[in-house]
């Protein structure tokens, strides 16, 4: 089985190693700092195992030495934004955290793909590639996939029709300025463009923009979890079953999209060597607008981290 280790036992971290179990996708090495919180964790999904007919291994571990030989590390550590605290004292919080978690993974599992998961995710996507050093196709992080899942959501709860047969494209950073692509996005391959009135569209591509300060707001003491780990876990289906399914990722650009040096949410081909092509679209005008946008917004907090020298 692949050994896929999952980097925080949170509330993302701990729901995507039960999804990778249930799914038989490999065994799990679930990693935290707090002592007893990922051994507890994964004991309780080991448990589970029995009852829900899996046999994925799952091992929790607060010693980075356990990593070793990972084929998929998924980075979820890191703080989220609490009240007050600013898009930067975050930036600054978290890319502590993925530089020495990054150096563990160089150190303990130099062949593995990584899965980047934690906000401001473009930013810390280009950190865990900066840190290690690994080639761009094995470094990526996840947003587009989310972002495009409660597209599809929203789409199938206001046609009243089956989400399996939605397909959802978002594209850019995984924030304010992300770009959902109605034109792209189709139910049985008919454009929603040609299913909705234009203010239906304008109104579900805002409440995607918004989506995770929504559940934020509902939850008030937390982020979302379900789809983010689902998320994930789909990416790493693709890449540990080598499926070379077309999912919207967080990927290094160097042309692609006529932007280089950045990281930012486009499809891709997933597959085991990880990015294995960067697919462009051809965009229009208001569409290349929007994801210039979108990237000057990535290439701002890409400054701001190199101006706190991290
Ligand atoms: C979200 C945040 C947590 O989209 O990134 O839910």
């Amino acid at each position: 089985m692949p050994k896929i280790t999952v980097i925080g036992a949170g509330a993302v971290g701990a729901t995507a190693a039960q999804r990778i179990a249930e799914k038989e996708l490999g065994d799990v090495i679930l990693t935290d700092i707090v002592e007893g919180l990922p051994q507890g964790k994964a004991l309780d999904l080991m448990e589970a195992g029995p009852l829900f007919g899996y046999d994925s291994k799952i091992t929790g571990t607060n010693d980075y030495k356990d990593i070793e030989g990972s084929d998929v590390v998924v980075i979820t550590a890191g703080i989220a934004r609490k009240p007050g605290m600013t898009r930067e004292d975050l930036l600054k919080i978290n890319a502590k955290i993925i530089k020495e978690v990054s150096q563990n993974i160089t150190k303990y599992a130099p062949d593995s793909i990584i899965i980047t998961v934690t906000n401001p995710l473009d930013i810390m996507t280009y950190v865990t590639m900066k840190t290690t050093n690994f080639e761009s196709r094995r470094v990526f992080g996840m947003s587009g996939v989310l972002d495009s899942g409660r597209f599809a959501a929203f789409i199938a709860m206001e046609l009243g029709c089956s989400v399996r047969d939605i397909s959802a494209m978002v594209l850019g950073g995984h924030g304010d300025t992300m770009v959902p692509l109605p034109r792209f996005t189709t139910v049985q391959g008919v454009p929603i463009t040609e299913l909705m009135p234009q203010s239906a569209i304008q109104r579900l591509v805002e409440r995607t923009v918004n989506g995770g300060a929504e559940i934020v707001d509902l939850l008030k003491t937390g982020s979302a979890f379900y789809a983010p780990s689902a998320a994930v876990t789909n990416m790493i289906e693709a890449v540990v079953k080598d499926t070379k399914r077309v999912l919207p990722v967080c990927a290094w650009l160097n042309g692609e999209y006529g932007k280089k040096d950045i990281y930012l949410g486009v499809p891709v081909k997933l597959g085991k060597r990880g990015v294995e092509e960067i697919i462009e679209l051809k965009l229009n005008t208001d569409e290349k607008k929007a994801l210039d946008r979108s990237a000057g917004a990535v290439s701002s907090g890409i400054d701001s981290l190199n101006a706190l020298g991290i």
